[in-house]
């Protein structure tokens, strides 16, 4: 394991997708977190991420006591780099000069991070204090026009640091730094994705044990691959259940009963339960408030299923399987004491009284290696590929009250949204494209000889690695255009399409 330590950085989540990429797992845990803490998940390596403070602010956070003495090789990134000058003698000052963006640098010692690499290098930077002198034992291995230490080494103490932020893609060589890091620090590249979902259903096997387990299957890929884990880990103790709640996209309910079982052969119950969904959340415009009502009426529903199952199958069903992810963890404000900027149903919003155990076989990892975890265990593309599908479904995408009405309008217009999208070969550059409905805004258009009062719906494409940051995606006009004519021309309530330009931050992906 390699410790991300996060000092409050987006940043901290790539970092630790770099190094899962050179095959190595990798963790983040907050940087308030005891040394005796981290040390007892055995780190092979720390690395000491990038974060908004300077390290002379008034409560920047501290590298936790006693770090640089445990022997655990360390990597400072950015603010990681210059708290670690600071703590071993070094001398950070504020030089007057910021760099951000991308910046020149020059190798003055190859070392072990340069080892092989060009002398000048592209890095990415983003800081204002700059560290001007290295503590003692430690070799200056580069340096950019504005930055004296631009990065450092004392090999011997295994302790490393850069100034630049060798994760993301604008630094031409960062991965090359960060697998010299590692390679230095003794990580085998033995985290393959067969390592992991064996590791995976042997977890599930031994938490479950011989007990029973239900899954809800949203359709998307998150569940389907956290289901077949399951059901390989127990089998037909294992049943999953598809719970229309009336909030679904066109055509949703009948591919999970054709592709996902066709695939894997698990149970599947479909549960229609759009009335008790529908019911709960008349009258109901808060985004927050949407998102608990559905979250606690998902579990209710799988709590009577669980009894049906239990009345059938001649024992309880004491588990219940989620797609957690690992983004989720984190965004939920479970993971390092970052804001939690919204319930996700599959996390924030559970009832306190559940009755299920949770199993949660995707909680380690992101987006894109559940998608290669789905490969390996054979899913099917059309569900491995599949855009992500908010679990609170269209409710989200209603801005004003849920009605049935509005869903079955939505519902259409997303489906003409998605038929051209993919009919443009679109449907791998664009992460995801939720189509909004302002059903509480009206405004004046006209159509053949008469004035209309109609509603407009939002296009809302995104590119996007992982979800936690995005791009408005440039879709071509001519799509935008047939995608807005047809629109307005099959749904005569909806007079207006406008497209969403905004990227995240600021704008989350869902409107609500
Ligand atoms: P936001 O809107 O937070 O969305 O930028 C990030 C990603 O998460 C999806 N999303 C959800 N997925 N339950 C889910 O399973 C939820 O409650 C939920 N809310 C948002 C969203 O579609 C996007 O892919």
């Amino acid at each position: 394991t390699v410790l991300v330590v996060d000092f409050g950085a987006q940043y901290a989540q790539l970092i630790a997708r770099r190094v899962r990429e050179c095959h190595v797992y990798s963790e983040i845990v907050p940087s308030t977190m005891p040394v005796s803490e981290m040390l007892a998940k055995k780190p092979k390596a720390i690395i000491l991420s990038g974060g908004p403070a300077s390290v002379y602010a008034e409560g920047a956070p501290s590298v936790p006591e006693g770090l640089f003495e445990t022997g655990v090789p360390t990597l400072g990134i950015c603010y990681g780099f210059q708290a670690m000058a600071q703590a071993l003698g070094g001398r950070v000052a504020r030089t007057g000069v910021a760099e951000y963006g991308g910046t020149e640098l020059k190798v003055l010692h190859e070392g072990v991070l340069f080892a092989g690499l060009p002398a000048v290098q592209s890095v990415w930077m983003s800081h204002g204090d700059s560290v001007v002198e290295p503590p003692p034992g430690f070799t200056i291995s580069a340096a950019t026009e504005a930055t004296p230490v631009a990065a450092m080494e004392d090999p011997r103490r295994g302790l490393y640091g850069v100034q630049f932020h060798p994760e993301v893609i604008h630094s031409e060589h960062g991965k090359a730094v960060l697998k010299h890091f590692l390679d230095a620090a003794g990580c085998r590249p033995t985290w393959t994705m067969l390592n992991i979902v064996e590791d995976a259903v042997e977890a599930v096997r031994e938490q479950i044990g011989d007990g029973r387990a239900i899954c809800g299957l949203s359709g998307g890929v998150d569940s389907a691959v956290a289901a077949a884990i399951v059901h390989r880990a127990i089998g037909d103790r294992l049943t999953c259940v598809f719970v229309d709640h009336g909030l679904l996209r066109k055509g949703e309910a009948e591919q999970v009963e054709r592709d996902f079982v066709a695939a894997t052969g698990v149970k599947l119950r479909v549960v229609d339960a759009s009335d008790r969904f529908l019911k709960a959340l008349a009258g109901v415009r808060d985004p927050e408030e949407k998102r608990k009502i559905i979250g606690r009426e998902f579990i209710r529903v799988f709590e009577d299923e669980a009894r049906a199952i239990r009345a059938t199958a001649g024992g309880p069903v004491d588990f219940l399987v989620q797609g957690t992810l690992y983004p989720d963890v984190v965004e939920s404000g479970h993971g390092t004491g970052t804001a939690n900027i919204k319930s996700h149903h599959n996390v924030g919003g559970l009832p306190e009284d559940l009755k299920f155990t949770l199993v949660e076989p995707l909680r380690t990892l992101f987006k894109d290696e559940v998608r290669r975890a789905g490969e390996e265990l054979g899913l099917p593309p059309a569900i491995v590929w599949r855009q992500p599908f908010p679990g609170p479904g269209l409710a989200i995408r209603i801005v004003g009250e849920v009605t049935r009405e509005r869903l079955d309008l939505l519902r259409e217009a997303d489906a003409i949204a998605r038929e051209e999208l993919s009919r443009a070969g679109l449907d791998r550059d664009i992460w995801q494209c939720p189509v909004v409905l302002l059903a509480d805004v009206r405004s004046v258009g006209v159509q053949g000889d008469g004035r209309t009062y109609g509603h407009p719906v939002v296009l809302r494409p995104v590119t996007s690695e992982d979800a936690m940051t995005a791009d408005w995606a440039r879709v071509p006009y001519d799509v935008l255009s047939r995608i807005s004519t047809r629109i307005t021309n099959e749904l005569p309530e909806i007079n207006r399409v406008v497209l969403d330009v905004t990227s995240k931050p600021p704008g989350t992906i869902e409107w609500e």
